[in-house]
């Protein structure tokens, strides 16, 4: 399996977003990914279902749409008929996972659960078998250009393993300080999904950098240590 660059538009310019999609996918942008985030959850407040819209009118590459929001379930749908192709959600915020998951799916997209960097990855283990992918915060949610927590390297390796064990062979990303440093490390650890967003979009070549994250990415994948 290759890695997949995920570029978050979080750090881009919000008044010239086609322009910065249009580039990360020059750069070979696997995926768009969409942080949403509602001021309660996360401090912070970003985006909603239009916006999602307009951007699935430009973008090439699948929508991956990261709800940091208390109570998801309220728009799971609108997310989805804005036209995202991945949604996840927050462990921490939801009592009845089984159900959301499973509602994501049954709008034929794909559900993802998020962990925070305080989570334990036993939370996960009622859910290994459903999920359609995992995505490990390696930072705490709410901002872009943060640094990265080392621990989540190794946080990374468990994700795999419990995944492993319940036979489902859904990727994991990683969120958070990815750069062309830790892009190598998450990858070696197993990560298949890097999200990157100031690594991408503060640099005064977008494209360039996407393509150079992921080369850094994919060498890390052929290397013997790499999983
Ligand atoms: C943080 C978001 C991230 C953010 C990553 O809460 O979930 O997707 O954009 O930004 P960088 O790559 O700058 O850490
Ligand atoms: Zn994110």
């Amino acid at each position: 399996m290759s890695v997949r660059i995920a570029p978050s538009i979080l750090s881009a310019d919000f008044a010239a977003l086609g322009d910065a999609i249009a580039a990360a996918e020059r750069g070979g942008a696997d995926l768009i990914h969409i942080d949403v985030m509602d001021g309660h959850f996360v401090p912070n407040i970003t985006i909603g279902p239009p916006v999602v819209r307009s951007i699935k009118r430009v973008a090439k590459v699948p929508l991956d749409v990261h709800l940091m929001i208390e109570e998801p379930d309220r728009y799971i749908e609108a997310f989805a008929e804005a036209g995202a192709s991945m949604i996840s959600v927050h462990v921490e915020v939801l009592p009845h996972l089984h159900r959301t998951v499973h509602a994501i799916k049954s709008l034929g997209v794909r559900a993802g659960v998020v962990l925070n960097p305080s989570t334990p990855v036993v939370a996960l283990e009622e859910m290994a078998a459903d999920v359609d992918y995992v995505l490990v915060m390696s930072v705490n949610p709410g901002f872009g250009g943060q640094t990265f927590i080392p621990r989540s390297e190794s946080k990374v390796r468990a994700v795999r393993a419990l995944l492993d064990r319940a036979g489902n062979a859904a990727p994991v990303e990683i969120d958070g300080g990815i750069d062309r440093d830790t892009a190598p490390r998450v990858v070696a650890a197993g990560a298949r999904i890097l999200v990157a967003g100031s690594a991408i979009f503060h640099t005064p070549d977008p494209e360039r950098a996407t393509r150079e994250l992921k080369a850094a990415a994919q060498a890390a994948l052929a290397t013997p240590t790499a999983r």
